[in-house]
């Protein structure tokens, strides 16, 4: 069983992950600043994980950007005898129109703390890191399904901040030996965990699909807009990779494993399930979860958009031997689940760890 620093850990991808390295035995360490998360969130974790979990989750309030926050991260990984194994990092801030009015910030946490990260990585000899990266890489892509090899050419500043990291951690595999290095690339993940009891908690107004129509569904908005309905799609609504957040949760579980049981390593793998599916799909796969229809309206598309985006996860296949297994209905069921137990999230118990 292997100890592993999860930055971020908190949040809407890294306390599922948590929750799934945790029933695999794991020990973690969680680095969080709370930025855009609750405490809540992992003590829900460790009243899933259960008894068997107790003493194997410490939780460390802190920024990646303060070098002494990950010293203490650090030390409490080599509290109980050798160091950690691994990292696992999340941390970071990843709303697109934010990052086109803030790019500074997004520079300075998704770069600057990815930095910080590595350097302290590297002097506690610890070497093996998976990174969250995203789709957004691709920009609009010119091949669907889009294959790892397809062009880096992001589009916006958060989009930049994700390319210029994989450049980074390129340069660091490049730069001595011992180096085992996954860098994600993430479709659309969405959902929550089967119990209802943790799952994604946007603040404000959410800018994605998924936690849009579960507000409408739950009665906190009204209507969902349906950006453009004049898309060259097969109902004209754009298309996107969904992936249930378990699913993206145990795809980390499977490279952590495929790094620390191999030599040096670079990978960069697409977490996609291959399937598109259209904003009208999804609403009305959600109406069917949730059990009564969600009001919505066509307008203009939303700038920066793509058509189409869908994944081909053939690599991951291969190299990690995982895939999706949980489809749409799963992702609306589970989704509803959370948000109907929890119509405003975490807010009404953010409470310290
Ligand atoms: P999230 O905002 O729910 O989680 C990010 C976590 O990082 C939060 O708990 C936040 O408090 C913490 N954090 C932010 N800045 C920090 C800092 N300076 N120091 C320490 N902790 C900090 O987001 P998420 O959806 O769980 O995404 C996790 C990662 O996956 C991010 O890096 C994101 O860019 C990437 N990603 C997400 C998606 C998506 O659609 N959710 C898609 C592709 C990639
Ligand atoms: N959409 C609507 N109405 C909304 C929100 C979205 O119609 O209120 C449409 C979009 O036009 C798009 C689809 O729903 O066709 C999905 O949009 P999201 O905003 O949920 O997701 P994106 O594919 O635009 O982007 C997300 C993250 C990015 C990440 C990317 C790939 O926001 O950060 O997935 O992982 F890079």
């Amino acid at each position: 069983m292997y100890k592993i620093l999860i930055t971020g850990g908190a949040g809407f991808i890294g306390s599922h992950t948590c929750l799934v390295l945790l029933e695999a035995g794991h020990s973690l360490v969680v680095l969080d600043n709370y930025a855009n998360s609750s405490p809540e969130a992992l003590r829900r974790v460790m009243q899933l994980a259960g008894p068997g979990a107790e003493g194997r989750l410490q939780v460390i309030e802190g920024d990646i950007r303060r070098s002494a926050d990950l010293e203490r991260a650090f030390a409490a990984g080599a509290s109980t005898g050798a160091g950690l194994d691994a990292v696992i990092h999340f941390a970071g801030l990843k709303a697109v129109g934010e990052s086109v009015a803030e790019p500074l910030r997004y520079w300075d946490v998704n770069v600057s703390g990815s930095q910080h990260l590595l350097a302290a990585m590297a002097a506690h000899g610890c070497r093996t890191l998976v990174f969250s990266s995203s789709a957004t890489l691709y920009g609009y892509p010119e091949t669907v399904p889009i294959p790892e090899s397809a062009p880096i050419q992001p589009i916006n500043p958060y989009g930049y901040t994700k390319a210029a990291v994989e450049q980074m951690l390129r340069d660091v595999a490049a730069s001595e030996p011992g180096w085992r290095i996954a860098s994600l690339r993430y479709f659309n993940p969405v959902g929550a965990h089967p119990s209802g009891r943790i799952g994604e908690d946007p603040n404000g107004i959410p800018n994605n699909l998924f936690p849009f129509i579960s507000q409408v569904a739950v009665g906190r908005r009204e209507q969902v807009q349906v950006f453009g309905g004049d898309w060259p799609t097969t109902d004209g609504s754009g298309v996107r990779d969904y992936i249930h957040v378990m699913d993206l949760a145990e795809g980390h579980l499977a490279a952590l494993k495929a790094l620390l049981s191999g030599g040096d390593q670079l990978l960069q793998l697409n977490l996609g399930s291959g399937q598109g599916h259209s904003v009208l799909e999804v609403i009305e796969a959600f109406a069917r979860a949730c059990g009564h229809a969600i009001p919505y309206v066509i307008t203009q598309r939303r700038s920066g958009d793509a058509a189409i985006t869908v994944a081909d996860p053939t690599e991951a296949k291969q190299q990690l031997g995982w895939q999706t297994r949980r489809n749409l209905d799963d992702m609306c069921k589970d989704g509803w689940h959370w948000q109907h137990a929890n119509p405003n999230g975490y807010t009404s118990v953010r409470t310290s760890y």
